[in-house]
């Protein structure tokens, strides 16, 4: 089978840290024997430059055609006062959209070698291994009516929160079947205290579990709580899953327990296609990074990840993939750092292509 690859590296620091990714990608096809079929195109503020849309209705279908996207990160200053339906944004929300990608999984894993470095305490983030799974593709991020109206002479920012059953099921479904391979263990996080979305989604992971995976161990907890919890004591989770909203906000606070968010890599899964492969789009957790674009300081370890969780849940390469987290892991205990991964007073850091340089030679020590 072949294997396609659509890369997007957007704005910003996408670009410099997909390039890291790319030579990844050859060295898999030279040393491992592992042939991608990849082709580059624009999103976000690139694809607007170029067509006046963040993203074109020709990216959109290759996207829908390849094994898997990955994409760097979208968005900057420069587009800000775009008008809302073309801002970089829009061009990522919409390939979410359209693919139906509503698993988003996003792995919190604390490498030993960083331990120290986040703000919690070593003890809270050691050993820490824990999978948000965001639903991705409805909630408040998508729910009708939405806009800035008029209502008695005022303006008034609209937004709804909205949940079908069917799709709190089906993203219910994907957090059990991935904790049944991890630790057992799924909490599932809303606010059914003041919203019946939350109501709604308390029930429905219930039935999902009583009906279906009585073997998963199964908890509950208000987001507000659970957002707390984290910074207590993150090592009671295993799998957590919430909604589209709760999901963005948790998985950040989650990125400060592995030490920095350029840590951070996630896949967006959808439903199985013809050739049995999930309709997929691997991103990092982190956005564009204005504040240090074009400087070459940018970590690439998230996007790196990010395409490690691409050989796994796309490509069967499970194997493969460890190999690439375990050069990652290596790489980081040997101490080498780009400049978010070090405190402000130690020592000097290495380049984006410089970390990417450590990695490839951590995998070709691994053959
Ligand atoms: P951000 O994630 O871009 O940056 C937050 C902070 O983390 C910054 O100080 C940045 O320098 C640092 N950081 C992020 N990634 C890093 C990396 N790989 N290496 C080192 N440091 C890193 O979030 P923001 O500043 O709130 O947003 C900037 C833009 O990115 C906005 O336009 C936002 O909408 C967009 N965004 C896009 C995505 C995405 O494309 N998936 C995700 C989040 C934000
Ligand atoms: C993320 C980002 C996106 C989100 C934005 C850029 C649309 O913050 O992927 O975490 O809010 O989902
Ligand atoms: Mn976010």
């Amino acid at each position: 089978m072949n294997n396609t690859l659509l890369i997007l590296p957007g704005d910003g620091i996408g670009p410099e840290v997909m390039a890291e990714v790319t030579r990844i990608i050859d060295w898999f096809g030279d040393k491992r024997g592992l042939k991608f079929d990849v082709t580059e195109d624009l999103v976000g503020g690139a694809a607007y430059d170029a067509h006046g849309k963040p993203l074109s209705d020709a990216t959109m279908a290759k996207a829908q055609e390849v094994d898997a996207v990955l994409l760097g990160a979208v968005g900057g200053p420069k587009y800000d006062t775009l008008d809302f339906s073309l801002k970089p944004e829009r061009g990522l929300l919409r390939l979410r959209k359209e693919m139906d990608l509503f698993a988003n999984l996003r792995p919190a894993q604390c490498f030993d070698a960083l331990a120290d470095f986040s703000s919690l305490k070593r003890d809270v983030v050691s050993g820490l291994d824990i999978m948000i799974v965001r639903e991705l593709t409805s909630g408040i991020y998508f729910g009708e009516p939405r806009g800035i109206v008029e209502e008695g002479g005022q303006r008034v920012g609209l937004n709804t929160q909205r949940y079908t059953e069917a799709e709190i099921d089906r993203v219910a479904r994907s957090a059990f079947e991935l904790a049944r391979k991890r630790g057992n263990k799924v909490c599932s996080m809303e606010k059914a205290n003041v919203m019946e979305s939350g109501i709604l989604w308390r029930e429905v992971v219930q039935k999902v579990h009583d009906e279906s995976y009585p073997d998963v161990e199964l908890s509950h907890m208000y987001a507000d709580a659970g957002g707390m919890q984290l910074c207590r004591w993150p090592k009671q989770f295993d799998v957590i899953v919430t909604d589209n909203l709760f999901g963005d906000l948790l998985s950040d606070v989650a990125a400060m327990l592995t030490g920095s968010l350029g840590m951070l890599p996630s896949a967006s899964l959808g439903a199985p296609m013809e050739n049995g492969r999930p309709k997929a789009m691997y991103e990092p957790v982190h956005g564009s990074a204005p504040d240090i674009a074009g400087q070459g300081k940018a970590n690439p370890i998230a996007c790196i990840l990010s395409f490690a969780m691409a050989l796994r849940y796309s490509f069967d390469q499970g194997a493969e993939a460890t190999r690439l987290e375990k050069a990652v892991e290596q790489v980081l205990a040997d101490g080498v750092r780009t400049a978010d991964l070090m405190q402000s007073d130690g020592g000097s850091p290495v380049s984006t292509a410089q970390m990417g340089d450590a990695i490839l030679a951590a995998l070709d020590a691994s053959l």
